[in-house]
């Protein structure tokens, strides 16, 4: 595996939890794989798991990690081509991407979407340019559409909890006050589309994804009806996608949190959610901190995750 932004690099799931479950019981092993390799991670974004989760995962694999922070210390980046740049910022992509990957042996990218235009976000522009111009491994750690390492440590994280062979997951829209992109829903959405679980989208009229990354999914509007029977409830808020409200908060509706009553109404589910989260918008305090809430663990396989995928790339490396 060279690149990693989407379900289709990992190739079938069955073996990549496999893969997972043997790494997450003996982290070490693949210790030689980076041995004088140089990661270097970039952000254009804030994290908190992801950044630590990943070069945790990398200094299992032995590598070396550098970070930067784009709009900390670094040069403000010019994005489009023809620009005539006489504005704030004095570095182009064009030139940065190139120059970042005679530093090291493998990238990765954090870049969410900017919501200035639907087609500039749906293309990952950015992310494309590092997988085009850096002549180096380039991995996803969360663009504009997708969240390809949060989604295998959910998966992960399912595989682990489940207690019947195909559960029902249950993704829900949940209240939020600034707009958040789809990365993080499509992404789980890709995902879940790409088991055989029963897999259950649920919003308010407005919200409705990418048709491309809801896929084969149930889509219910009552919230209360799609969580009848739910074994694991995922939530998350997202933006609205479609036109003319793309990136827009057009519902704050609290009806939508995740309570107890709405848990119960599952069949004694999970509860999921990738963090960060807000507290009593998104889900309850008594939810997200009782025994069925799984946010640690998930958080905990982001390791994982970033393990087997830069244990991939490490490994294609000498090929
Ligand atoms: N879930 C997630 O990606 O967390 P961070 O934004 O803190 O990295």
């Amino acid at each position: 595996m060279r690149n990693f932004t989407n379900v289709h690099d990992i190739g079938p799931l069955d073996a990549a939890v496999r893969e997972a479950l043997e790494v997450k019981n003996n982290r070490f092993a693949y210790k030689h794989l980076g041995q004088d390799k140089t990661l270097l991670m970039i952000f254009f974004n804030s994290s908190l798991r992801t950044r630590l989760s990943t070069q945790k995962a990398a200094m299992n694999l032995g590598m070396n990690v550098m970070v930067l922070d784009i709009n900390q210390g670094a040069w403000k980046l010019e994005t489009e081509r023809g620009v005539i740049m006489d504005g704030d910022k004095p570095e182009h992509l064009l030139e940065a991407i190139p120059v970042m990957g005679c530093y090291c042996d493998v990238i990765g990218v954090r870049s969410f979407a900017q919501f200035q235009s639907k087609e500039d976000d749906y293309q990952e522009k950015i992310l494309n340019q590092f997988i085009r111009y850096s002549g180096r491994p380039v991995f996803s750690m969360e663009a504009a559409t997708r969240h390809p390492l949060q989604s295998f440590a959910d998966l992960i994280t399912i595989e682990e909890h489940k207690t019947v062979e195909r559960p029902k997951v249950v993704m829900t829209w949940a209240p939020h006050p600034k707009a958040l992109p789809q990365a993080v829903p499509n992404s789980f959405a890709e995902w879940m589309n790409a088991t055989d679980y029963d897999f259950v989208i649920t919003h308010p009229h407005g919200y409705e994804l990418d048709p491309k990354f809801v896929g084969n999914a149930r889509v219910e509007y009552d919230q209360d009806k799609a969580l009848q029977g739910a074994d694991f409830v995922y939530a998350k808020n997202w933006s609205a996608y479609a036109d003319p409200n793309y990136g827009k908060v057009i519902s704050t509706d609290r009806s939508w949190t995740v309570t107890a009553e709405k848990m119960a109404l599952t069949n004694n589910a999970f509860f999921m959610h990738c963090l960060p989260v807000r507290r009593n918008m998104i889900v309850s305090d008594d939810v997200i901190e009782s025994p069925r809430s799984l946010v640690i663990p998930e958080a905990a396989n982001r390791e994982i995750s970033a393990e087997v995928v830069l244990k991939r790339i490490l490994e294609s490396l000498d090929k």
